[in-house]
Order: C-alpha cells, then structure tokens, then sequence
C-alpha cells in the first residue's frame, strides 16, 4: 500500500527537496507551508497551506483537515536561524531568542502532537535539528537562541521516542548536514540533494530499536 508522508516547511530548503524525493520514491505526499512556491507547485504534491508550525491554532486547522488520514512519516523540517553573539543579547534579540524557541522547539513538538490522532503502529517521526544544539559538540560558542532552540528539541524528542514506543512509533532526531539553502546564504558542505537523501536513508533505518538516536544525515550517531 502506499506511504503517506507529510513534510513540514517544505516551499523551499530541504524541505522542497524531501518532497522532490519522496514523490519520486512513489510516497503520497502532503506538503504543509505557509505559503506555496512555484517549485512546490510544480511538484504535483497535496499542498497545505497556512500552517504555522508556531501557531495553535494552524496546527488544529490541519489536524482536522487530515482528521481520518493515516500518516505513515511525519518529517518535521520547517525551521529558523539567528545568530546570536554574547555581547548582542538585549531585548530585541532575547525576542528572536524566544521565536526560535517557538518554531524549533516548540513547533515540533506541538506539530507531533496536533498529528498524533494519524500516526499508528509503525509510523515513524523525523525532526530535523541540528548538530549545533548538541552541547558536547559545541567548541565555537555563540549562536545563543540557535543553539539553545536546537537543543531544546532534541530533549523534545528524546521524550517523544520514549512516550511513543508504547504506540510503536519511533522518532528520530535527525541533523542534515551544514546545506546550501537560504538559511545558510548558499553556504555549506553539501546540496539539498545529498542531505535529503540521507535523511530519507535515516528515515528507512528508523526502528523500535534505534528510536530517540540523534543522526547526522551520513549515518553518523552525533553526540548530545
Ligand atoms: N541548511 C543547513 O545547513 C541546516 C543545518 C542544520 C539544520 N538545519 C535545519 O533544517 C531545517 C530546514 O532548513 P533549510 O536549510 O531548508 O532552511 P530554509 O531554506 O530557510 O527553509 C526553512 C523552511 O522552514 C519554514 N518555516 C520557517 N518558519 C516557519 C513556521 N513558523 N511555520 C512553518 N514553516 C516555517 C520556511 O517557510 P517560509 O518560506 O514560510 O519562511 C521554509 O520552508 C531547519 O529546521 C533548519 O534548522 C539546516
């Protein structure tokens, strides 16, 4: 029978090229945004539009629109970044500090949730961090509310695997590698391509056994 994957943050960045994939792969995607783009459009997925990983409301809106539809990977993609320095924090950049916390953190969490009633006995989460939220790795500093929002929902789920094993569904944690998106300007080591394909391959390894592992793309185990 078909999978059904929904991916979140997907009009651009990683999250437009794990549609790409998984529409190639012969899954039934449901691509949830806040906004389409042309080269979502022209994928030939099931958009969903207006969903805020942020907002509650949003969240519950697409909940009942999906209400009913088995969803077999849930990827939760969508993200924002910030640098922020030691000698910036002030009141302005403690805001972005919590926004961060609201869309990596949060945002997650509240989407798995808000989705539960669609997951069932072997479906699996996926939630894109980063290795930048692992504290044991950190030998650069900065990037306070990044690195803390990242962290955060590693704990996030971390939890999850633990709560949902009883259902048979298990998370991964999952870090795709330093990209060239817009996120970075273009920077980075490797293409949406090759991190997609290794979070799909991440996704495929996804177990009872290995649920709450915290993987670079490449199949590396990162530490917390
Ligand atoms: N690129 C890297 O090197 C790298 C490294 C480590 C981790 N990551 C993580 O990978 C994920 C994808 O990043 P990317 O590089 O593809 O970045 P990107 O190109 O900036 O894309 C971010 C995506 O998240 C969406 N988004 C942001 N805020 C949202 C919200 N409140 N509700 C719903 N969607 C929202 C954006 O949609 P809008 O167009 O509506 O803003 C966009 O689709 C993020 O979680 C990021 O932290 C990336």
């Amino acid at each position: 029978m078909t999978q059904t994957v929904l991916v979140t943050g997907s009009n651009r960045g990683i999250g437009l090229e794990l549609c790409t994939q998984l529409k190639q792969r012969g899954f039934d995607v449901i691509a949830t945004c806040r906004q389409s783009s042309t080269a979502l459009k022209g994928l030939g997925v099931d958009v969903i539009e207006n969903v805020d990983v942020s907002d509650f409301e949003s969240l519950a809106a697409l909940a009942a629109t999906l209400s009913g539809r088995k969803i077999d990977w849930l990827i939760n993609n969508a993200g924002i970044a910030d640098g922020i320095a030691m000698d910036e924090l002030n009141e302005d950049t403690i805001a972005s500090c919590k926004r961060l916390f609201e869309v990596n953190s949060l945002g997650p969490l509240l989407t798995t949730q808000a989705l539960l009633g669609n997951l069932s006995s072997g479906s699996k989460v996926g939630i894109i961090t980063s290795r930048m939220g692992s504290i044991d790795d950190n030998d650069s500093g900065g990037s306070y509310g990044y690195r803390m929002s990242k962290a955060a929902v590693n704990a996030a789920g971390k939890s999850l695997s633990i709560d949902l094993k009883p259902k048979e569904i298990a998370v991964a944690i999952l870090h795709p590698g330093w990209v060239r998106t817009d996120m970075t300007g273009h920077n980075g080591l490797i293409d949406t391509d090759e991190s997609a394909s290794g979070l799909l391959a991440r996704m495929d390894e996804l177990n009872l056994d290995n649920t709450g592992s915290f993987w670079h793309s490449n199949g590396e185990i990162l530490p917390w």
